[in-house]
């Protein structure tokens, strides 16, 4: 079957985990681009092979195929005939461009001679246009030039709806380091990182893809049991994403990937498509039968704020997991270890199924009151918690009194506890909101990266140097 090459992206202090993802995958021999700064992995294979990561790699965040390499150009005269060696046919649907938007073009250059971007985009425009030799292909441009000048109203809204109709293509970037270029083209329309449950979430959410890679760094799922509780559980990314991995489920169902732009792209191999289809029904088919844990685990998110508590609910939901249906003698099993547990009926509990639970309420409270009375079992903290973004004084004083109190939580508690994870943000030694010294704790820092914007760490509690 036919090979092509992919550039994989992801964030960039996951790259190196998007790598062992691959080789899970059967995707060995990756390079790892991030010379170009474009932060993606590079890999040659064929097509069913992505299709698969479409649908189970949870670390990844788009996918381009390299229309054309190692292209030559220094000057905007040069750029116009390289243009002529690209095999846009191969790639993009010029013949029936009517029927679809023109693609975003987004032009990159790293020292290189042809540093007007703009210029680029334009003149890979323009040569579409002719190339296509037909009226819509730039649609949007012509609409612009027809609402000044036409008068004639039936036309024009002809003309809106057409483009309304017009279908979405995937962004083609060409990106130049010194004098050579590379032309890549998007996939999907859709941004892969977004697992398809998370409709309802609220500020300070984590992406799924992040929440993915910090659960593989921590190696919480290597051990045979699970009690993982998040107290700022939030929208709930961290639990359903550690869930999702555990039982394998895929991210994208395989009805929604046949729905996606590459399938009607020329180099889309059909007939292997279908094949792909038909394996992905019968396994999601299996996996509609009851499931069999193999170990026992036990998931509970709580937050104190009524809404976050809302948005995990209906995101359990959207994810179907109060459908999920475990073996008979499973469920009689966990029925019988956790009917045992008397919780304060103060506490709004949320019951998703046999092993996720959802608390409203501070995490002291929570922690007294319902997960230390789980006696037999120490649950690992896993938590994504507020960052002390706010200017507003009066937030700052709250953050600052929120992370003296789980530094002597923790300190107090130590004995109860597993391990303990937390996403915060990174701030210098002498700040005064930094998380590290107002616990008055050692943490370890396992990697650091950016969160919307925000630079922040991902701590491990050095339970040794506790006193
Ligand atoms: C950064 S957000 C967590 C986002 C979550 N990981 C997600 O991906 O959706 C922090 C959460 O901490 C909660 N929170 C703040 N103070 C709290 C407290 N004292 N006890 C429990 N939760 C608290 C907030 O309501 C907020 O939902």
């Amino acid at each position: 079957m036919k090979k092509f090459v992919f550039y994989a992206k992801s964030n960039p202090a996951f790259l190196s985990s998007l790598e062992k993802e691959f080789s899970h995958f059967g995707i060995e021999k990756c390079i790892t681009l991030t010379k170009i700064r474009l932060n993606y992995i590079k890999f040659e294979t064929t097509l069913p092979k992505v299709w698969n990561l479409f649908a189970y790699s949870r670390l990844l965040e788009d996918v381009k195929i390299e229309m054309a390499k190692g292209v030559s150009a220094s000057s905007e005269k040069s750029f116009k005939i390289c243009l002529k060696s690209i095999p846009f046919q191969q790639f993009l649907p010029i013949e029936k461009c009517q029927d679809y938007q023109l693609p975003k073009i987004k032009a990159m250059c790293f020292r290189s001679e042809l540093f007007h971007e703009k210029m680029i985009e334009k003149i890979t425009v323009n040569y579409l246009n002719k190339y296509a030799n037909k009226e819509y292909f730039d649609n949007e441009k012509k609409l612009k030039v027809n609402e000044e000048t036409v008068k004639d109203e039936e036309r024009l809204r002809d003309l809106v709806e057409k483009r309304e109709n017009l279908k979405e293509l995937p962004r083609l970037d060409i990106v130049f380091q010194k004098d050579r270029g590379i032309f890549l083209l998007n996939m999907t329309t859709t941004p892969l990182y977004k697992h398809g449950y998370k409709i309802y979430k609220n500020w300070g959410t984590l992406r799924e893809t992040y929440a993915a890679a910090l659960i593989y760094e921590s190696k919480i799922l290597n051990n045979r049991d699970l009690y993982l509780w998040d107290p700022f559980c939030g929208s709930g990314t961290i639990l359903i994403e550690a869930l999702m991995i555990l039982l394998k489920r895929p991210i994208r169902n395989y009805l929604t990937l046949k729905d996606e732009i590459f399938t009607e792209l020329p180099f889309h191999d059909n007939k292997a498509f279908d094949v792909f289809l038909k394996e992905e029904k019968t396994i999601s088919k299996k996996q509609e039968f009851d499931i069999l844990l193999e170990r026992d685990i036990h998931l509970i998110g709580s937050d104190i704020d009524s809404k976050s508590v809302d948005s995990y609910v209906k995101n359990c939901h959207f994810a179907n997991l109060y459908k999920f249906k475990f073996k008979e003698d499973e469920e009689k099993k966990l029925q019988r270890e956790r009917s045992q547990i008397v919780i304060n009926p103060n506490i709004y509990h949320e019951k998703v199924n046999k092993i996720i639970d959802i608390f409203m309420g501070d995490f002291e409270s929570i922690a007294t009151n319902v997960v230390f009375k789980y006696d037999k079992k120490k649950f690992t903290i896993f938590s994504n918690i507020p960052y002390g973004e706010s200017q507003e004084m009066s937030e700052r004083v709250k953050i600052k009194s929120l992370y003296k109190r789980m530094g002597k939580f923790f300190r107090k508690y130590s004995n109860f506890v597993g391990d303990v994870f937390i996403i915060v943000k990174k701030r210098s030694k002498k700040d005064d909101l930094n998380f590290q010294n107002l616990t008055e704790m050692k943490w370890e820092v396992i990697s650091t990266f950016f969160n919307n914007g925000i630079e922040v760490e991902f701590l491990q509690l050095n339970k040794t140097k506790i006193e």
